[in-house]
């Protein structure tokens, strides 16, 4: 008999690559263990031995490996070691969280249109480093965090999930960064579960989104209010 429990589509299996703190994997750890996120971390990969999220990996019996890329001759090699080790560890979806380093050709190719980044911008404003700081220095009213596909260029692939933040006058880089940061840690989780649930769907440069709930009022956000 066919039930709708079965016909439910698998936990899809991640890669984590990281650099950092590693607050985003923790936000992804604890939408799974919260059940809203079918999802299993096969394995946790760092360039940085320091990186906080290797120890949160750990405390979470997540397989945590630490890959060198100064060990490498090319940014190719050391890409071909990630490849490697997502591969050995079964993963079908790789998840750049706060991971800053470029990824080459070899990388994309191995997992075309199956790694996504996060970014804590509206995307395509303030690409790279210092996004935070790139938007309080041209004024916005408005920043926000930006989950994407990755591809060649910097933080400029197909959009999947964007959230807004409002720019308060007062702000400075840190609070700005951690209003920008809490909203990050509700779409990626968001994000992972749209894929998990086979509703994305790559156009060009559009991400079609099967189902998507219309976004409702208000139109618009208007910063400062009009009173
Ligand atoms: C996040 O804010 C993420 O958007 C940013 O690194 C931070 C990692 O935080 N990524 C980029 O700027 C990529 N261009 P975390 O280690 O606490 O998840």
């Amino acid at each position: 008999m066919t039930t709708a429990a079965t016909n439910a589509p698998p936990p899809v299996k991640l890669g984590v690559l990281i650099s950092g703190e590693g607050t985003n994997l923790q936000a992804i750890i604890d939408a799974i263990d919260r059940d809203e996120l079918e999802a299993e971390i096969r394995v946790v990969i760092s360039n940085k031995a320091a990186a906080g999220g290797l120890e949160r990996a750990r405390r979470h019996a997540i397989p945590a490996e630490f890959i060198d890329h100064r060990g490498f001759a090319s940014r190719e090699d050391f890409d071909r070691a990630i490849v490697a080790s997502l591969h050995a560890h079964g993963v079908e979806l790789v998840v750049c969280a706060g991971f800053m380093r470029l990824l080459s050709p070899v990388m994309i190719a191995a997992f075309r249109d199956r790694i996504m980044n996060i970014h804590p911008a509206l995307c395509p404003a303030f690409p790279g480093i210092d996004a935070q700081r790139q938007a309080l220095d041209y004024g916005v009213r408005f920043s926000g965090c930006t989950v994407f596909f990755v591809t060649e260029g910097i933080d400029d692939g197909p959009v999947i999930v964007q959230a807004v933040v409002p720019v308060h006058q007062d702000d400075d880089e840190a609070t700005l960064a951690a209003r920008i940061h809490a909203e990050e840690h509700r779409i990626y989780p968001h994000a992972i579960r749209l894929y998990q649930q086979g509703r994305l769907e790559v156009r060009g440069r559009r991400v079609y989104i099967r189902d998507a709930p219309p976004i409702g009022d208000p139109a618009a956000i208007i910063n400062p209010r009009i009173p």
